[in-house]
């Protein structure tokens, strides 16, 4: 591998090999929920597998932790080919790209999360890599300047995005497989917790794991994070086993509220009620006001707060919602009321 390819897919690869990498698992039966997805690409890879073709490109999206990366090792796995990693910000250039492309293995995949990010020039670069698996370069400059086409391996590239909506259509239409990761059932975290604890030597009681599992936000990060952190708990108590006891008292103390709501969450809903009688409020106003990043409102607090009823988009803002009121023990004004009646009406 050339040394600046190395950079680009080693910057990745950093953020891989922390501890979450031990939990991930290696094969589909062991990946739990996400089923439709799961049954969908269990026929695409076999089909492929069939034909001795790579798998045709996939992009992967949702909110952060749901497990895309996870998913797309899988994939590889499966399909018994190489995966190379790297990410949107990190291919800064055209050629940091062809380099990449140019030395794929025939069939592999490449996985570039944060996909969205990428930037334009580097884009059009892979149109024509994506469909006709060809690289079009530029030879010299002005009146003399020719393209020639270099043909590339086949490969499949999984692209993993938090913002769907950020990508662009040309990009977007190239992509045979699109998937929206869910976020999770609690009783589908309760046997990813338990699977975790598994490998981790921890012991814990099943209804521990249910309640950790109610409040991960739907998310598998959140709750392997949160079943580390009580472990620690029950170390200090000298606890050979993880309780529902310690699970509460642990998480009381993390302020992890009953259904998951850290500080962060809780400083959003008091935001707009507080501020904003309610809303609707704009997400940039909402940011200023609250002090939480505009990326971080939309990506990692907001899909869970939609997802539990407590806010809503509208054309002219978010709203809070009824539940949020009830689950705050704020009382709700009257005229939030009739606004939020009206948008309770949508929800699941
Ligand atoms: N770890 C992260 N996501 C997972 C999943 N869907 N199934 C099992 N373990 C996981």
């Amino acid at each position: 591998m050339l040394e600046q390819e190395e950079r680009i897919v080693a910057q990745t690869r950093i953020s891989q090999d922390d501890s979450e990498n031990v939990l991930r698992p290696r094969v589909m039966s062991d990946y739990i929920g996400q089923e439709k997805i799961k049954h969908n690409l269990n026929i695409f890879m076999t089909s492929a597998r069939k034909r001795g073709e790579a798998l045709d490109h996939v992009l992967l999206y949702g909110p952060p932790g749901l497990g895309k990366t996870t998913l797309s090792h899988i994939i590889a796995n499966e399909m018994n080919v190489d995966i190379r990693v790297t990410s949107g910000p990190a291919i800064e250039r055209a050629g940091d790209l062809a380099a990449i492309l140019t030395s794929l293995q025939p069939n592999s995949i490449l996985f570039i999360d944060e996909i969205h990010r990428l930037n334009h020039t580097v884009e059009e670069i892979l149109y024509p890599a994506m469909e006709d698996f060809a690289l079009d370069m530029v030879l010299g400059k002005g009146p003399s300047a020719r393209t020639i086409r270099l043909s590339l391996p086949k490969f499949t590239l999984i692209g993993a995005t938090t913002k769907a909506g950020m990508l662009s259509a040309p990009l977007r239409d190239r992509f045979g497989v699109i998937c929206r990761l869910e976020i999770y059932k609690p009783e589908e975290l309760a046997i990813i917790i338990k699977r975790s604890a598994g490998i981790l030597n921890i012991n814990i009681e099943p209804e521990a794991a249910i309640e950790i599992a109610r409040r991960s936000r739907g998310t598998p990060r959140i709750a392997n994070r949160l079943l580390r952190r009580l472990r620690d708990f029950a170390e200090y108590d000298d606890s050979d086993i993880l309780t529902l006891e310690i699970a509460k008292k642990g998480l009381r103390l993390l302020e992890v509220d009953s259904l998951g709501l850290d500080r962060t969450d809780i400083n959003i809903l008091k935001t707009i009620i507080e501020k904003f009688d309610g809303g609707p409020v704009g997400l940039e106003t909402l940011s200023a006001s609250s002090g939480e990043e505009i990326n971080t409102i939309e990506d990692v607090y907001e899909p869970y707060l939609l997802q539990l009823g407590f806010i809503s988009r509208t054309p002219r803002g978010r709203v809070c919602l009824r539940r949020a009121y009830e689950h705050l023990g704020y009382p709700m004004p009257q005229r939030e009321k009739t606004l939020m009646d009206l948008f309770d009406d949508n929800q699941p």
